[in-house]
């Protein structure tokens, strides 16, 4: 098999780039571990910034988004049983979020292609991506086989290779596009979290109408929302955490204790429909790309989820991909291909400071001393009191420019 770009990974980043090249008339391939119901399934971001959703418009897969989508002006910060509304639009003038969930934007990017785009193999595994240093980088990879039955004889799989132009490495945190990149030339920065975020789906209507962040001497808790109807919740867990450790009743029951406020705020409770536990990692990959390996996503940088940045960081590297093979077809110039990795990194490290800077403002870290609570809470009190911190916040939340 050939083509001009071979895409590993069907997460956000690797749909969206295989329709973002599609309409600009470039050819691609996408190949995907797992089946479609499992990456359709897989509960993860909730948040669109802005700039997200208006590529996704852009892209022609906005039209379920803007029906289904819950337009956010603002969150809710909650400490010492007060609570504080971060204004968007107020403060940064006009910008604002969308509830849509990553499952719901990986459903309407994959009916696009397989209506519209070129070729997405499920249950395709990339093993090895071979020859990122000569004009014609390829992709080991394997094909799921099948079952026989009704005169059917089956197969056990087969190896396969599809050879490329280019190869963009969307598969994941644990995927095998990095480790085609030399140890001696990898620069990896990285921090762990002591400690975890235990998430819940249940079929409740959200207790307040906006995101609440809370900060609580016994921990974090997140309010969030996936439709008018479901609501999003995650506490903060000791590293190591299962998810099986914690009844739903005891889930609630420590929410209620960190979501509580001063007033009549009620948090509701629903049936449990999901529970997971989710690591809390930094992590970015210097460079993000090798010849013509191109990372994107997960697959170059991680961050804690405390900001919702992981989707958005990836959107924006496709974005810049496809925008820089774009020029180069039109103009003859790599410049901005050259450049990518360059690009990409300056916007991601603003995104991990930020996600960095939520992820310490709003948890307890084991072995907390009583100076660093008066230091966090001091954090907070200054986004609640001065016009110049709630917009940092409100900048960071919404999003940074795609350059
Ligand atoms: P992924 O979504 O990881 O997609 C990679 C794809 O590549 C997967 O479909 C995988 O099956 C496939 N793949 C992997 N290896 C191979 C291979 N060898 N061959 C072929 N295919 C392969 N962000 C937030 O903003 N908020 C959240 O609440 C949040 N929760 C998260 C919870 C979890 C458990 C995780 C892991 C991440 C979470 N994130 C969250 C981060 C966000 O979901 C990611 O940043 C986003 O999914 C990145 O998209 P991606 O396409 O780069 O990678
Ligand atoms: C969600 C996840 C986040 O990490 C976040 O900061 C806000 C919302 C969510 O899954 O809804």
């Amino acid at each position: 098999m050939r083509t001009t770009v071979g895409i590993i990974g069907a997460g956000p980043a690797g749909l969206l780039l295989a329709r973002l090249l599609r309409n600009a008339g470039i050819d691609s391939v996408v190949l995907e571990s797992r089946d479609r119901a499992y990456v359709e399934r897989r509960q993860r971001a909730g948040i669109l910034e802005q700039g997200t959703a208006d590529v996704l418009r852009a892209a022609g897969a906005g039209e379920r988004m803007d029906r289904e989508g819950l337009r956010h002006d603002g969150i809710e910060l909650r400490f010492e049983r007060e609570r504080h509304r971060v204004d968007f639009p107020a403060s940064t003038g006009g910008s604002s979020v969308l509830v849509y969930a990553q499952t719901e934007v990986c459903k309407d990017l994959i009916a696009l292609q397989l209506k519209e785009g070129g070729p997405l193999l499920f249950g395709a595994e990339a093993l090895a991506v071979e020859g990122a240093l000569t004009d014609r980088p390829r992709i080991r990879f394997r094909r799921e086989g099948h079952e026989g039955h009704d005169g059917d004889e089956g197969d056990d799989g087969h190896e396969d290779v599809l050879d490329c132009d280019y190869v963009v490495g969307c598969d994941g945190f644990r995927g095998v596009a990095r480790k085609a990149v030399p140890a001696g030339l990898s620069h990896v920065f990285e921090r762990t979290y002591p400690f975890g975020w235990l998430g819940i789906l249940a079929d409740v209507a959200p207790s307040h109408d906006e995101l609440v962040y809370a900060r609580h001497d016994r921990g974090f808790a997140l309010l969030s929302m996936r439709s008018p109807a479901v609501s999003r919740l995650y506490l903060q867990v000791p590293e190591g955490t299962e998810a099986g450790e914690w009844a739903d009743e005891e889930i609630w029951d420590e929410l209620e204790r960190r979501f509580e406020t001063g007033d009549a705020w009620r948090l509701e409770r629903g049936p449990v429909t999901s529970k997971s536990v989710t690591p809390m990692r930094s992590y970015v990959h210097e460079p993000m790309r090798y010849g013509r390996l191109f990372l994107a996503g997960d697959a170059a940088h991680i961050v804690p989820p405390t900001g919702a940045k992981g989707l958005n960081l990836a959107v924006g590297d496709v974005v810049t991909f496809a925008r820089a093979l774009t020029h180069l077809g039109d103009t003859g110039s790599a410049e901005r291909l050259d450049a990518y990795s360059e690009t990409c990194l300056r916007r991601v490290w603003q995104a991990e400071r930020f996600s960095y800077d939520m992820t310490t403002l709003l948890h307890r870290a084991p072995g907390a001393t009583a100076f660093d609570d008066r230091i966090q809470l001091a954090r907070l009190r200054r986004v609640a009191t001065s016009r110049a911190a709630e917009t940092d916040l409100a900048e960071g939340y919404t999003g940074f420019p795609l350059e």
